[in-house]
């Protein structure tokens, strides 16, 4: 049996092109990957591949997402016009769409940790991941990945997956994961479609309301040096200000950062 089903999906779904179109497996190496063969072969913004378990998961920085059966693995193919301006803010943007949902969902409250995880308390529990395919300059499309510990234990966790934690571990039994990705599917169509028609500032607030990046101690490699200091705000969806360990107020885009690691958590 299928963790999600699609009848179970299509009758859920309130999108009106996340989810429209859609492809559930019992495995696959990446959704990520599968969703781009997807797009390559023309498959329309918003189609959505989900997979019961992922053998080579992606994680950030060309890690490897630990996705047991169980959890949530999902990626939708993104069609966004040329000149998308905060096509680098979208993980941050998703990840706040997963927040509102299991709020919404479970009743609890999460965080959005910058630049694309969703923590509880200080655990992981999510992260985004997207991808875009490029032809020179021009973008063809993005993959936006979606990856939640839904329903197996935090004992799975191999050491390399950190701190993390899953759903079913923090309210102690199972939750229904065809609900919980039908609304996640929504809150990002909610949310994208903010970042489409520009309402910039009013997702800013929404992340504002539930981050727990600032004040968060932070090491931020970038392509020629190391930023430790303290995670100050957000100054756009793909600019953020760090203090720096001299007092330095520094303006880091979110594209530049290869690599981020919180240190108090
Ligand atoms: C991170 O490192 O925090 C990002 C993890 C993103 C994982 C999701 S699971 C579904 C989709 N397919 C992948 O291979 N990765 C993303």
């Amino acid at each position: 049996m299928k963790v999600i089903e699609s009848n179970v999906l299509l009758s859920r779904l309130r999108t009106s092109e996340f989810g429209r179109s859609f492809l559930i497996l019992d495995e696959c190496a990446s959704t990520n990957e599968t969703a781009a063969q997807m797009a390559n072969e023309g498959a329309s913004h918003g189609f959505t591949v989900i997979a019961k378990k992922q053998t080579k998961g992606r994680g950030r920085h060309g890690g490897i997402w630990f996705s047991p059966e169980g959890g949530i693995w999902m990626s939708i193919v993104l069609r966004p016009p040329q000149s998308f301006e905060p096509l680098h803010g979208i993980p941050l943007i998703s990840a706040l769409g997963v927040v509102r949902a299991i709020n919404a969902i479970l009743g609890f409250r999460t965080s959005v940790r910058w630049p694309n995880d969703v923590f509880f308390k200080n655990r992981k529990l999510a992260g985004t991941l997207v991808e875009a395919k490029l032809t020179g300059n021009t973008l063809d499309y993005a993959v936006l990945g979606l990856g939640v510990n839904a329903n197996f234990p935090s004992s799975m966790f191999p050491d390399t997956a950190g701190n993390a934690t899953t759903l079913s571990d923090i309210i102690g039994h199972r939750i229904e994961n065809a609900e919980l990705a039908t609304q996640i599917l929504f809150e990002v169509e909610q949310l994208y479609g903010h970042a489409r028609s520009g309402r910039f500032s009013e997702i800013l607030g929404l992340v504002r309301q539930n981050d727990s990046s600032r004040g968060k101690r932070v090491e931020i490699e970038l392509e020629k040096e190391k930023v430790f200091g303290s995670f100050d705000d957000y100054l756009t969806l793909t600019v953020v200000q760090i203090v720096d360990d001299r007092g330095f107020r520094r303006e880091i885009e979110t594209s530049s950062a290869v690599s981020v690691a919180y240190h108090d958590v």
